[in-house]
């Protein structure tokens, strides 16, 4: 008995170690502070659907959920362990507007969104802003903590009051094709 115990330890561990190192990051969670900050600063209204991208154990996705209830959240999370918590506690909510997928956000088309909440690691922040310039068919709002969009000025930036300040960016992307028709945002602040 204590060896199968110990053997279902075992699996948990290389699981998580193994997503860990595909995913190229740990599931850490946005601390209540960073989240109440992250909703103190979102736009008003969303013209579009929400996307948490990398959602850990879905506790940012349940925030944007509430605070959006007209709009429809998705949520990705490509790691076993932190994706089934999740599966978890959306069953025991009563949120009705979020959609949890397995799923690599990479794999996914953007081009409904409306605004996008990410928590990653630096390397990917240039490709993500790619891939929404290209594949978005309007302003999408992006707001991103800990790690910034290098090649964007960000509209908003604020800190969230933790021992690390931790900063927390606000991004309007416009879609290369609406950037020459328009030059404004079809969402308010
Ligand atoms: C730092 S955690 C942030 C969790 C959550 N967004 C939050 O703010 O509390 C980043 C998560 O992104 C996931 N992730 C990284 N790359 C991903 C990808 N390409 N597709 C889906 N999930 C990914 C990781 O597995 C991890 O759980």
């Amino acid at each position: 008995m204590e060896w199968i115990a110990l053997l279902l330890i075992v699996s948990i561990l290389i699981i998580f170690i193994v997503d860990c190192v595909r995913c190229k990051i740990t599931p850490t969670p946005s601390s209540k502070k960073v989240r109440l900050k992250v909703l103190e600063i979102l736009p008003k209204t969303v013209d579009g659907v929400i996307l948490e991208l990398g959602s850990g154990f879905g506790q940012m996705a349940l925030d944007l959920s509430k605070h959006f209830p007209k709009n429809s959240v998705m949520s990705f999370e490509k790691a076993y362990i932190p994706y089934f918590i999740q599966r978890f506690l959306l069953m025991r909510s009563h949120a009705k507007n979020i959609t949890l997928f397995f799923k690599d956000f990479k794999k996914r088309d953007f081009s409904n969104s409306g605004l996008i909440f990410c928590y990653l690691y630096r390397s990917i922040m240039p490709e993500l802003m790619k891939k929404i310039r290209s594949e978005a068919q309007k302003p999408t709002w992006v707001i991103s903590h800990t790690f910034a969009i290098d090649e964007l000025k960000p509209i908003k930036t604020a800190y969230a009051n933790d021992l690390y300040n931790t900063p927390i960016y606000l991004y309007l992307i416009r879609p290369q094709e609406y950037k020459k028709h328009s030059a404004h945002p079809s969402a308010s602040i």
